[in-house]
């Protein structure tokens, strides 16, 4: 069986310093790999150095880089962090993103505005740019969410935003044929993290947790090794949408 592995693998991961990205980061360290951790808000720069010193520990090594992916020069900039520090790069995982959760009647401009800067633009301009870059062999990952296969009122802005990834997946995989480039996301369940929270109520959370097999959220450990498996024994998958949820949606 040929080898597949993230040892000296160059990984940029959009929205790096805490929950499922930091772990990410982490699984690509088990291998070897060289991570640049990203991260947005000046509040995440402690968990970004964190991530990265947690990087250093597993066996990988991490330089950290903040910006704001909204904004296309701060993407390549983010990609010219890792060329200079690390001479290349292999893979692009990109998690960045934001939800509103309320009824369209109620949903502003500001919000749509910034809902889809962040969930379809960022998106958009990080695969974009890990195209132009990528070696031979290079992975892109998006995360998306599963309520791109649910019927369900409330998250018009966030799953409208994240939906339109699907479609530059499937464009962007096929412009890479010949560069043996895979380019996916995934889309898990609701998630036990800081995100999930704010947006959701008891009887909510009760619901979604209602709706899984085990009757609780996904976690980020179920994630975090899927996406490494993209990057490395799963590189024959190219141009899905991986959901992994307990069975809250599928399609
Ligand atoms: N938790 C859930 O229920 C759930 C379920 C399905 C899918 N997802 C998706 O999974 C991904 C990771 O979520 P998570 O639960 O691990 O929460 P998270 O840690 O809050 O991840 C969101 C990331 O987006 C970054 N971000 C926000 N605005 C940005 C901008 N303008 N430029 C660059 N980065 C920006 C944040 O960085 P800063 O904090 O530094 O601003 C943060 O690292 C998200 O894409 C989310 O949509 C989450």
């Amino acid at each position: 069986m040929p080898v597949h592995t993230l040892k000296d693998k160059v990984v940029v991961i959009g929205g790096a310093s805490k929950n499922l990205g930091s772990l990410i980061a982490q699984e690509c360290a088990r291998d070897g790999a060289r991570i640049v951790v990203h991260y947005n808000s000046d509040s995440s720069r402690d968990k970004a150095e964190q991530t990265a010193a947690d990087v250093k520990k597993l066996g990988g090594d991490a330089v950290i880089h903040q910006g704001d992916l909204t904004k296309v020069a701060e993407v390549e900039t983010l990609f010219d962090t890792a060329v200079r520090a690390f001479g290349k790069v292999d893979c692009m995982v990109n998690t960045a993103g934001m939800v509103v959760k309320k009824p369209m009647t109620e949903t502003t401009e500001e919000e749509f505005d910034k809902m889809f800067a962040v969930n379809t633009k960022a998106a958009y301009f990080m695969m974009r740019e890990a195209a132009k870059r990528l070696e031979e062999g290079g992975k892109i990952v998006t995360i998306v969410t599963s309520l791109l296969a649910a019927y369900t009122g409330l998250y018009s802005v966030y799953a409208g935003s994240k939906s339109p990834v699907e479609h530059f997946t499937r464009a962007l995989s096929k412009e890479l044929y010949g560069r043996n480039i895979s380019v996916n996301n995934v889309a898990p369940g609701p998630m036990d993290t800081s995100f999930f929270y704010p947006a959701e109520s008891d009887d909510s959370v009760a619901y979604h947790k209602s709706s899984s097999m085990n009757g609780d959220l996904t976690k980020i450990e179920d994630i975090a090794p899927l996406v490494k498996f993209l990057l490395t024994d799963g590189w024959w998958i190219n141009g899905q949408t991986v959901f992994a949820n307990g069975g809250y949606t599928t399609r």
